[in-house]
């Protein structure tokens, strides 16, 4: 008998890389996701997608093994099927690593809740990013919408869901390539270093914009999200976390009618931006017109049940 689980992936409407230093977060789960089918087997295996790149193939070799022995080594074979871009700042390891740690937890007879979920997911991204703040598989394992904190210096945050009035309508465009996130983080940190209270401050503005986002949502005030979401885009332009092609995908959301734009997730010379809009017809001709690959997401109070 076969097993299945799902990991869904995630925008960060607001907060990102400031969220790594202590500031609140708003982040969303998206509809696309990874979902991790296991079989019995002799032993605890990865089933490996084709054509990944060495250095990918180890990290997620290294990650398997890291759930697998946390679960207590089910005997069960472990094949992915993910319709979310990869390193493009959706969440994809971190929808993996949902998906894998909830599928062996329940093939290992154990509780699968969001607390031994997060858990075990926690150990698989520190194997991807070094140090994440978190948000990505917490919102991978709450579902919805919602806010994040992470005290500095501690492993992982707390994540509070979120009420939605009205559902949030995305248009998620892909701008290109992208470094990993490790060391887009790493290179900030330098430079956070080397000028402390510049970028302190900075980080703290972008706290503030996910306290106004949230207080917005709270308030069913679209547009007051939106602004929240243009001026968080503009201080990671500030960060030096942007370039020509994400400004330019942002700017082309705000002329179809945007509420508010920005990149999403850790950026640097390409990944995702996001645009929130009143109606999905308009996020769906935004994508359209932008002549970018994309898709478009609604994002709600407790994500879409996924079967399992
Ligand atoms: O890996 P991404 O692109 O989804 O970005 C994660 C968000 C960061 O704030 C940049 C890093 C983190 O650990 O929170």
């Amino acid at each position: 008998m076969s097993l299945t689980s799902f990991g869904p992936g995630k925008v960060i409407l607001l907060g990102e890389h400031a969220v790594v230093y202590g500031a609140p977060a708003l982040a969303g789960a998206l509809q696309r996701g990874v979902r991790a089918v296991g079989i019995p087997s002799t032993d605890t295996r990865l089933q490996l997608p084709k054509g990944l790149k060495a250095r990918m193939r180890a990290q997620l070799n290294e990650a398997f093994e890291a759930a697998a022995e946390a679960t207590g080594r089910p005997a069960i074979k472990v094949a992915l099927e993910s319709d979310l871009p990869i390193s493009m700042g959706l969440g994809s390891s971190a929808a993996l690593s949902v998906a894998v740690s909830r599928l062996l937890l329940r093939a290992a007879g154990r509780r699968d809740d969001a607390r031994s979920v997060s858990g075990v997911a926690l150990q698989m991204e520190q194997r991807f990013h070094g140090t994440p703040s978190g948000v990505d598989h917490a919102c991978s394992v709450a579902g919805g919408l919602i806010s994040y904190r992470r005290r500095p210096g501690a492993a992982s945050g707390r994540a509070q869901r979120l009420a939605v009035h009205s559902p949030l309508h995305l248009a998620v465009l892909l701008v290109g390539e992208r470094s990993p996130t490790r060391t887009t983080v790493a290179s900030l940190r330098e430079r956070k270093a080397r000028w402390p209270e510049r970028y302190e401050r900075l980080f703290r503005e972008i706290g503030r914009t996910a306290v106004d986002g949230h207080r917005a949502l709270a308030e069913d005030d679209l547009a007051g999200l939106g602004d929240a979401m243009n001026v968080n885009h503009g201080l990671l332009v500030a960060l030096g976390l942007s370039s020509a092609s994400l400004d330019a995908a942002v700017h082309g959301l705000r002329a179809q009618g945007a509420l508010g734009a920005k990149l999403t997730g850790a950026g640097g010379d390409g990944g995702a931006v996001i645009g929130l809009f009143e109606r999905p017809a308009q996020a769906l001709r935004a994508i359209e017109r932008s002549g970018l690959p994309g898709f478009s997401s609604t994002l709600t109070a407790c994500g879409e049940e996924q079967p399992s």
